[in-house]
């Protein structure tokens, strides 16, 4: 039995490329085995708190390793429990739409509440920076309009898939596999082949874990 966390950033829901092959992966998780469990945070209906003033204090407050006032340490009490919730799986799957040229904000926000000292990572003079999340893999499924991967100077305009690697890279993640779905706006015959490929890619990938 494994646990599979599914992070959903599109809010296209029925109309989203990168929804429906997410879709496969996650049938394909739970066809290889009927124990398999698997929690879906949807971004778009979630209401993830404000990251303001009282969460930032509380945030330099634990960096500094001072006392946090009483509302700053509930404003952390929730920040924690969303990450204790982040890093409670085996393994995690995020689709995404390429929003320009970056990850949608609702995924932005989530990363904001997510990546926290002590938590998700940790910093000492001797060692740097060092991830928290680690020993767990993670599969990223984007769509996007354009097609980014044929060139370096298409790929250089690419902030989807290195932000994604690069922050989960941060806070741990060394076994990250992705799907491309592009370039989605096309003629309808080519999606559909883009959609046929990358669903065999996810399946897979979600057949090994
Ligand atoms: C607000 C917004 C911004 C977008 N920006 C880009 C972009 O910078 N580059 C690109 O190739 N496509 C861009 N697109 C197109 C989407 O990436 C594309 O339609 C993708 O398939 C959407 O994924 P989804 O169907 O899973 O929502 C944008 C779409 C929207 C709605």
């Amino acid at each position: 039995m494994s646990k599979l966390l599914y992070i959903e950033a599109s809010p296209r829901k029925d109309r989203s490329a990168s929804i429906e092959v997410a879709q496969s992966f996650v049938s394909a998780f739970q066809d290889e085995n009927p124990d398999n469990l698997v929690e879906t945070l949807d971004l778009w209906s979630l209401a993830l708190p404000e990251f303001d003033g009282d969460r930032i204090n509380a945030k330099y407050r634990v960096m500094h390793g001072e006392n946090p006032s009483t509302d700053e340490a509930k404003a952390w009490d929730e920040i924690t429990s969303i990450v204790e919730q982040f890093k409670n799986t085996d393994s995690y799957l995020f689709s995404l739409p390429m929003w320009n040229f970056s990850i949608p904000y609702k995924l932005k926000h989530y990363f904001d509440l997510i990546c926290q000292p002590g938590l998700a990572w940790s910093f000492s003079p001797d060692t740097g920076y060092q991830g928290l999340i680690t020993g767990k893999s993670a599969t990223l499924i984007l769509a996007r309009g354009g097609e980014y991967s044929s060139s370096a100077e298409a790929g250089a305009m690419d902030f989807q898939k290195t932000y994604m690697e690069m922050i989960l890279g941060f806070i741990g993640f060394q076994d990250i596999q992705t799907v491309l779905i592009e370039p989605t706006l096309t003629d309808p015959e080519s999606k559909q082949q883009t959609l046929i490929t990358a669903k065999e890619q996810a399946v897979s990938i979600a057949k090994q874990l």
